[in-house]
């Protein structure tokens, strides 16, 4: 068993994957010790008013009901409307929009970086709560300031009853468990896996809790995108065959044999290592948002790299991945693939050394743009990554973490 400091607390991250991902809760108190947030509440609802940012406010009793849910982006004064106590705001991808709230994301390098949606942040007033609910994700779910009561309950699926008269997924039947009641304080930590019934009431004044949700695909999204994407490389001639036919008993039944020659098809066409890998591969690095990249007005070429490194120090970040941006790659033997932001480039095998390098990084210093503008293939991807958006010029002025956009 190896143990290191990490988010984990005591917990090492095999024994953490091995006992608790996907399995069980886990609180760890004191996760990050002294754990400031980089953003305050007002400025978190200065959020909530842009039109770009997904945000919700989540009240218990509404005008028009118990448990009533109002879409963003807000109007200044709909704070204003806003009873003392028993409402939630809740701002999503908080990390596309700040890179000091993405830095969170690197206490979580114990899984793998594709399977991570956003960092979701809430604020409620005392009595604040968004109902007794399940999640189909795992979520870690950091207080950020303030006080918050956590209770948990039992596994769910979707035959548990919900409340009528909401949009909301609320439990009728939340079943407490008397060992699972935590008051959280700023720092500390509970892990959640899917389907595990929870409800979180803020204590305090100043409740704000960050959510890193990690998203798993359904299987009706894995069925209906793998099948659109090898759908489309399929051949006219592939078709049901029935040259083993044999009399039927009746002209009007479909027999065992029938079947089995459909599933034969189906499962000849899906198994295409490199077609799942490559949609695969795109699925999980499409952007959470349609819109969300800003690609170069003008394409960049090795000219404009030279250009940028001409006069920089070695160690100096020119670039830096977009917030929000997801890369991947896969080496098997079916072939090599960078994916980037729900797009895919296959690379030599001499090249995963960089890939692998290019993957770890957050920002990119003078001398890794150097070295990718020695071999053709891996400044031409650097140039694919930057033209689409994914990777972007840090601004000079600003230091060293300012994104331009
Ligand atoms: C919250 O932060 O209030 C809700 C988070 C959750 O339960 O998933
Ligand atoms: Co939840």
């Amino acid at each position: 068993m190896t143990t290191s400091l990490s988010i984990l607390g005591s917990i090492s991250r095999e024994d953490f994957l091995r006992d608790y991902w996907q399995k069980k809760p886990l609180l760890i108190r004191q996760a990050l010790p002294g754990f400031i947030p980089p953003l305050d509440i007002d400025e978190l609802a200065g959020l909530a008013l842009e039109e770009t940012v997904e945000s919700r406010i989540v009240m218990e009793q509404g005008s028009d009901g118990p448990w009533q849910a109002f879409n963003g982006p807000f109007e200044e004064s709909f704070f204003e409307t806003l009873p003392e106590e028993n409402w939630t705001l809740l701002v999503q991808a908080v990390d596309h929009l700040l890179p000091e709230v993405g830095a969170v994301l690197q206490h979580f390098d114990f899984l793998p970086r594709w399977r991570m949606d956003d960092v979701m942040i809430s604020y409620a007033p005392i009595g604040g709560s968004v109902g007794p609910h399940i999640d189909y994700y795992d979520v870690f779910l950091l207080q950020a300031s303030g006080q918050r009561r956590w209770r948990l309950g039992q596994f769910c699926d979707e035959s548990t009853p919900l409340l009528p008269n909401t949009r909301l997924k609320i439990l009728t039947d939340f079943q407490a468990n008397p060992e699972q009641d935590w008051v959280l304080e700023p720092g500390d930590l509970l892990y959640l896996p899917p389907q595990l019934a929870h409800w979180g009431t803020s204590l305090s004044e100043d409740c704000t809790t960050w959510s890193v949700g990690f998203r798993a695909l359904s299987a009706e999204e894995a069925l209906c995108g793998a099948a659109d994407f090898i759908g489309e490389r399929l051949r006219e001639d592939q078709r049901y065959t029935d040259a083993d036919l044999t009399l039927p008993r009746h002209t009007a039944e479909i027999d065992d044999a029938a079947l089995e020659r459909l599933q034969k098809l189906l499962q000849q066409v899906i198994n295409s290592p490199a077609a799942l890998s490559e949609w695969f591969g795109r699925a999980m690095t499409q952007t959470k948002y349609a819109d969300q990249l800003i690609p170069q007005d003008t394409d960049w070429t090795t000219a404009t790299l030279n250009e940028l490194i001409e006069y920089a120090e070695a160690t100096e970040n020119l670039l830096a991945v977009s917030e929000g941006s997801r890369l991947a790659f896969r080496s098997a033997a079916e072939g090599q693939w960078l994916f980037a932001d729900g797009e895919a480039w296959f690379y030599s095998a001499s090249l995963q050394p960089w890939i692998e390098d290019l993957c770890r990084r957050f920002t990119f210093d003078t001398q890794f743009i150097k070295l990718a503008l020695h071999n053709s293939e891996s400044a031409t991807l650097l140039l694919h990554l930057i033209n689409q958006g994914s990777i972007y010029l840090l601004d000079e002025d600003a230091g060293d973490e300012q994104p331009l956009h």
